[in-house]
């Protein structure tokens, strides 16, 4: 996705002997060898939900939770509810530990957008999503479903944007990150048409991880990024809505 090139040396957990690495910032939370370790976009996302000041007290829906580094985020801020949701079962897992090390109440769950509608609507809405173009369709269950997002980069965001709606409770937020790869354009647009009032409230610009630096040439090729482009740029976006 962006800087996979910073993990740090992997360590074994004793609670359960798997390989997992440390996360810096979050010293008791643990990402399993096969779930994404959180980086750059998680720390955006975390960010914008500090300056937001819409978790304290909120029903919140964590969509694609990986670690569950940004539900446990918002459980230490003191929301009232958290629920994660993940499509990966070692996602789960992982998320389901980190909440139990992190001595904090997280409702962790298998399943995407469907599963999550059931247990809504929510006052705040938190995702980072899979935004990477690629060359074919997502599949499986395995770690390139972390960031691999079809031609467009939208195969999740679409979804996100369609569904917010319903998942949302009337007044309710929704945060999301994502690349300039992936159309923000088109996403303020679509949540606008929804009902939302949208807008990019925090920006980054990261180099090229080695995710990205693999498909350097076929989104210059794709004219989806310019020639020799080597940064991204991450925003976040918030919706209200109205
Ligand atoms: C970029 S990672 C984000 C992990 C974590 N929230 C963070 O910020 O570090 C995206 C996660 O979304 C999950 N995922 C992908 N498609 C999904 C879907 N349709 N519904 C739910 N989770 C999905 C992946 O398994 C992966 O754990």
């Amino acid at each position: 996705m962006t800087t996979t090139d910073a993990v740090p040396a992997a360590c074994a957990d004793t609670r359960s002997g798997r390989t997992m690495t440390t996360i810096d910032f979050h010293p008791t939370v643990f990402a399993d060898i096969d779930v994404y370790r959180p980086q750059d976009d998680s720390w955006l996302l975390c960010r914008a939900i500090d300056e937001s000041g819409v978790v304290p007290g909120a029903r919140i829906l964590d969509m694609c939770t990986g670690t569950g580094i940004i539900a446990i985020h918002a459980a230490q801020l003191g929301a009232r509810r958290v629920d994660a949701f993940d499509i990966a079962p070692a996602a789960v897992a992982c998320a389901r530990d980190n909440a139990e090390s992190t001595g904090t109440t997280v409702q962790v769950r298998s399943g995407s957008f469907d599963e999550a509608r059931v247990h809504g609507p929510y006052d705040v809405v938190l995702c980072n999503p899979p935004y990477v173009p690629s060359d074919s369709l997502p599949s499986g269950l395995g770690m390139t479903r972390a960031w691999d997002a079809g031609p467009e980069g939208r195969h999740v965001l679409d979804v996100l944007c369609a569904t917010a709606p319903v998942l949302l409770d009337d007044g309710g937020t929704l945060l999301l990150v994502q690349s300039e790869f992936a159309d923000p354009a088109k996403t303020l647009r679509m949540l606008c048409d929804n009902g939302f009032d949208a807008a990019e409230v925090l920006e980054h610009t990261i180099g090229y991880g080695p995710v990205m630096t693999s498909r350097a040439a076929w989104l210059e090729e794709t004219c989806k990024a310019n020639k020799g482009q080597r940064t991204e740029r991450l925003v976040v976006i918030r919706a209200d809505k109205r």
